[in-house]
């Protein structure tokens, strides 16, 4: 597929809103409509090369889904789908959202699960992003002192997510075009 396909989790809509601002800002000849997981079969997904996946936090750092007493099936439902795909040809940025005064002791720590299965499945995993700029004591999802992608904080700190999102599009953008040159 010669676009970037978009997919995100969600409970209550952030996560939805930020997936929205992204492919607004690709536009339609980057990127395909972002769609809810929760309705998605896993060849959906699997068509694309380029990926932006994003999940809220919920739980003890799970996966939204109603394991974790979210309302509706979210990644956690999906993700057993994917049962030993090979996805070495992927390359995937991550967008998760959390809420950095509240959760302070787990701050967005759903990503690194959604992380850890693409991850795991054999994507290359890009957009990382720094911790500057957040104050919270602890979170699953930081490795080697970068989150393993774009955290927003919808809550605290709505006011800085758009200017987020566009400098992370130009960070991960031009990693995810040579993928789609390839696919085309
Ligand atoms: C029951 C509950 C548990 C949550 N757990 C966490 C958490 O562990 N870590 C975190 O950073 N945010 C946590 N949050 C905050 C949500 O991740 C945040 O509000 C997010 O924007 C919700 O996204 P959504 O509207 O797409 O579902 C929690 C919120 C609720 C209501």
């Amino acid at each position: 597929m010669s676009k970037i396909g978009i997919f995100f989790g969600t409970d209550t809509g952030s996560t939805r809103l930020v997936a929205k601002k992204i492919f607004s800002l690709l536009g339609e000849e980057l990127a395909d409509k972002p769609k809810n997981i929760n309705r998605v079969k896993p060849e959906e997904l699997l068509q694309y090369d380029a990926l932006i996946l994003g999940t809220p936090s919920y739980g003890i750092g799970d996966l939204p889904g109603l394991g974790a007493g979210c309302q509706e099936r979210s990644w956690q439902e999906f993700v057993p789908t994917l049962d030993g795909a090979d996805l070495s040809d992927k390359r995937i940025a991550l967008f998760g959202l959390g809420h950095q005064e509240r959760y302070a002791s787990r701050f967005a720590s759903s990503l690194i699960q959604l992380y850890r299965v693409f991850y795991g499945y054999g994507a290359e995993m890009i957009g990382r992003w720094s911790t500057e700029g957040y104050t919270f004591e602890h979170s699953d999802s930081v490795i080697d002192d970068q989150f393993v992608g774009l955290v927003l904080d919808q809550r605290g700190q709505p006011h800085l997510t758009d200017e987020r999102i566009r400098v992370w599009l130009a960070q991960v953008t031009p990693q995810l075009l040579p993928v789609l040159a390839e696919a085309a």
